[in-house]
């Protein structure tokens, strides 16, 4: 069952069905950077259907060869859920319980029921959770959208148990990746809506594995896998750098 027919409308004032979630009026008033939040409110309607193309289902082929194996009576957030996707993976495929949360009132709309998977609509720089109450938290593509990533990472470090696991994925800022992106994007934005790789609007911070591992250690976590992952294709299939587009960090609480 999509959780459309659970959730409001977005500014009905209702309160959403899940009886842990505040009421949210506007994502504007409430995340800390509602211009992304926004943008992919945008996006949602077809979120899902992204997942059936390569670029996307590497996500979760990647997760998969991260993450351990059995997490059966594990407690794991996935921080920007979107339409819970991962979630949903982690909780079938993993057996953990899964608390999905994402500041786009949209992307929880479209998400499906599951067993083991909560879904809330909030803000993962301030989520009001307990201290201590995950076991792991995967957050994927979601930092590089906000104003401080690193008020996340102090977030999912109080959220964490002591050794917890933090899977999380960031642009790739290599110049070699992020150049021709870049120029595809301002050569496209003429375009208006037809415009490539719009995300760039609002996604601000890339890193070199260098920098994400500096980041991280000053988060408090300490890095033990980092893999480079993804593609972006130009059409007639040429891919636009050879290098991935993404990193995927597996890190524990320090
Ligand atoms: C690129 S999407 C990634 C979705 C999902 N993690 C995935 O990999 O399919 C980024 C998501 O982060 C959410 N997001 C951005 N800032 C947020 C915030 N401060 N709190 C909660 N969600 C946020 C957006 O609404 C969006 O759904």
């Amino acid at each position: 069952m999509s959780l459309k027919e659970l959730l409001p409308e977005v500014g009905s004032g209702v309160k959403p069905q899940s009886p842990q979630t505040d009421p949210v009026t506007t994502t504007d008033r409430m995340v800390h950077n509602p211009a992304a939040v926004s943008f992919h409110d945008t996006l949602a309607g077809t979120w899902e259907e992204e997942y059936k193309s390569e670029a996307f289902g590497q996500r979760l082929a990647v997760i998969a060869e991260l993450a351990p194996r059995k997490l059966h009576g594990q407690r794991w957030m996935d921080a920007g859920s979107g339409t819970g996707t991962i979630s949903r993976w982690l909780a079938a495929e993993r057996g953990a319980s899964v608390v999905a949360i994402d500041g786009s009132r949209n992307m929880i709309a479209h998400a499906t029921c599951a067993d083991r998977v909560e879904y809330r609509v909030g803000d993962i720089v301030s989520t009001g959770l307990p201290d201590e109450s995950f076991d792991g938290i995967v957050c994927s593509s979601v930092l590089e959208y906000l104003l401080s990533p690193e008020s996340a990472l102090k977030e999912f470090r109080r959220l964490l148990k002591p050794g917890g696991l933090l899977l999380v994925s960031v642009p790739n800022g290599a110049l070699s990746v992020r150049l021709p992106l870049k120029l595809i994007y301002w050569l496209t934005r003429p375009l208006g809506k037809r415009r490539r790789v719009a995300y760039l609007d609002h996604s601000k911070h890339s890193y070199s594995t260098t920098q994400l591992e500096g980041t991280l250690s000053r988060g408090g976590f300490a890095v033990e896998r980092m893999v480079k992952y993804g593609r972006f294709v130009l059409p007639f299939g040429i891919p636009a750098s050879r290098s991935g587009i993404l990193i995927m960090a597996l890190t524990r609480k320090a």
